[in-house]
């Protein structure tokens, strides 16, 4: 018997792009049309899934409600409707290539699958991100890999804005990233990946790719499995 849920299907990939991809506001509604454009190529020849991160938006509203006091699982409540906020974005963006509501689970996102859309969705439940979110979905549908679009082009021992010392990762084994990013959740935190996403692609060895998300050029090679600049996340 075979367990994956996409046997013998068009290969699944998985795209966990951040916030800070979407809406840096820079070029945001011109960067979008041409990640749709991107999009609406690489799907004649795999299926896509979008899960889109909260970036500043997530941010702003987390720091305030921080300072009113508001609990934890509140802030992260608020960071999941930012990113549902952004997921819509996209889905405007790709018009009639996308399935045009944002799932709301995992298991609603994978009933999407098979017919012929790009899926797109945001954040589940408190307590992790968008990066677990796709971690969930990929394994949900047996997707081949996850590419991981965010706003540094790879995944460096500290953040390389701030620690000019900061060592670059070619490559990581499953092991590695789990030990860079120990099992912390706070509201609002923004690491490389998400601790219980590590956990998952561990278990169920699902390729990561990390790249810069605005450099569609990389996005593109690193859906198709080809060689990146960034760093590749297996073994
Ligand atoms: P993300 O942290 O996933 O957005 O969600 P981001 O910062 O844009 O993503 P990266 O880091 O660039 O990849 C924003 C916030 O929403 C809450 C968390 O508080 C998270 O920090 N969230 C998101 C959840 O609680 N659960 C989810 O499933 C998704």
């Amino acid at each position: 018997m075979n367990d994956n849920p996409n046997a013998g299907g068009m290969d699944r990939v998985v795209i966990s792009l951040g916030g800070s991809i979407i809406i840096p506001g820079d070029r945001d509604g011109e960067f979008l049309k041409r990640f749709a454009s991107l999009l609406r190529d690489l799907s004649k020849d795999m299926e896509l899934f979008v899960v889109c991160g909260g970036g500043r938006t997530a941010r702003l509203y987390i720091n305030i409600g921080r300072e009113l006091n508001a609990p934890d699982h509140q802030l992260d409540e608020m960071g999941i409707m930012t990113t549902r906020l952004n997921a819509r974005l996209l889905q405007l963006a790709l018009g009639d290539l996308a399935e045009q509501s944002v799932p709301t689970t995992v298991d609603e996102a994978a009933s999407q699958a098979g017919r012929g859309k790009v899926v797109v969705m945001g954040g589940t439940t408190p307590g992790h991100t968008t990066d677990g979110v796709s971690a969930s979905l990929a394994e949900a549908v047996g997707a081949t890999r996850i590419v991981n679009a965010t706003s540094v082009d790879a995944v460096y021992s500290a953040d390389p804005k701030r620690d000019s010392a900061a060592k670059r990762y070619e490559r990581l084994s499953f092991q590695q990233l789990k030990d860079l990013l120990g099992d912390e959740h706070g509201a609002g935190a923004s690491g490389v990946f998400d601790p219980m996403g590590a956990s998952i692609v561990m278990r169920c060895r699902i390729p990561v790719l990390v790249v810069a998300g605005r450099d569609l050029d990389e996005m593109s090679k690193a859906a198709k499995g080809l060689t990146i600049k960034g760093t590749v996340i297996d073994g």
